[in-house]
C-alpha cells in the first residue's frame, strides 16, 4: 500500500488540511477530495488547458502537478471566480463576458479558459486581439471556433477598466 502524505492548501481562500496519495495530480484532488469539480479533465496530459487553475498567482495545469507538490500553496479554481464578482453580480465579468458573447457552447473547455484568461487581465488589462490568441494558444476548444471567446476577453477587459477607473 502506498504511503500517504498529509498536506495544507488553500483554495479559494479556504485552507484544507488532507491526505493525498503520492501520484495524485491536483486536478484529482481539487475535484475528488475537495469535490471542485469545475476544474474539467480533458486530456490529462498538459495539451488541452482544461484544467487550468491559478497556484501562488500563475496558471499551471493542475492535471500535470502534483496535489503532493502543491503542498502550502494558494490555488484560485474556476469557483473562486464568482466570488471576486463585483458587489451585487453573481458572475465575475469574465464569466460574464463568456455569457454575453457566446464564448462558450458545451462549456467543458471554459473553465480552463477563464482562468487563463484571469491570468491575462491580471498582467495586461488591455490587450490586442493577438496578444490574447497568443495567451489562450494552450488551451483548446472544439466548438466555438474561438472567434466568440476572443470577443468575451475583450468585453471583460473593457468592463474591469471600466472597474478600475471608477
Ligand atoms: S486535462 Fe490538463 S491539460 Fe488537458
Ligand atoms: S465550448 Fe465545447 S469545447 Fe469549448
Amino acid at each position: 500500500m502506498t504511503a500517504k502524505h498529509a498536506i495544507a492548501i488553500t483554495v479559494n481562500e479556504k485552507r484544507y488540511e488532507a491526505v493525498a496519495e503520492p501520484r495524485m495530480s491536483l486536478a484529482d484532488f481539487l475535484r475528488d477530495q475537495l469535490g471542485l469539480t469545475g476544474t474539467h479533465l480533458g486530456c490529462e496530459q498538459g495539451i488541452c488547458g482544461s484544467c487550468t487553475v491559478l497556484f501562488n498567482g500563475e496558471t499551471v495545469r493542475a492535471c500535470l502537478l502534483l496535489a503532493v507538490q502543491a503542498n502550502g500553496g494558494v490555488i484560485l479554481t474556476v469557483e473562486g471566480l464568482a466570488a471576486r464578482a463585483e458587489s451585487g453580480q453573481r458572475l465575475h465579468p469574465i464569466q460574464q463576458g463568456f455569457l454575453e458573447t457566446a464564448g462558450f457552447q458545451c462549456g467543458f473547455c471554459t473553465p480552463g479558459f477563464l482562468m487563463t484568461v484571469y491570468e491575462l487581465l491580471k498582467e495586461n488589462s488591455s490587450p490586442s486581439e493577438d496578444e490574447i490568441r497568443e495567451r489562450l494558444s494552450g488551451n483548446l476548444c472544439r466548438c466555438t471556433g474561438y472567434q466568440n471567446i476572443i470577443d468575451a476577453v475583450l468585453w471583460a477587459a473593457e468592463r474591469l477598466r471600466g472597474q478600475a477607473s471608477r
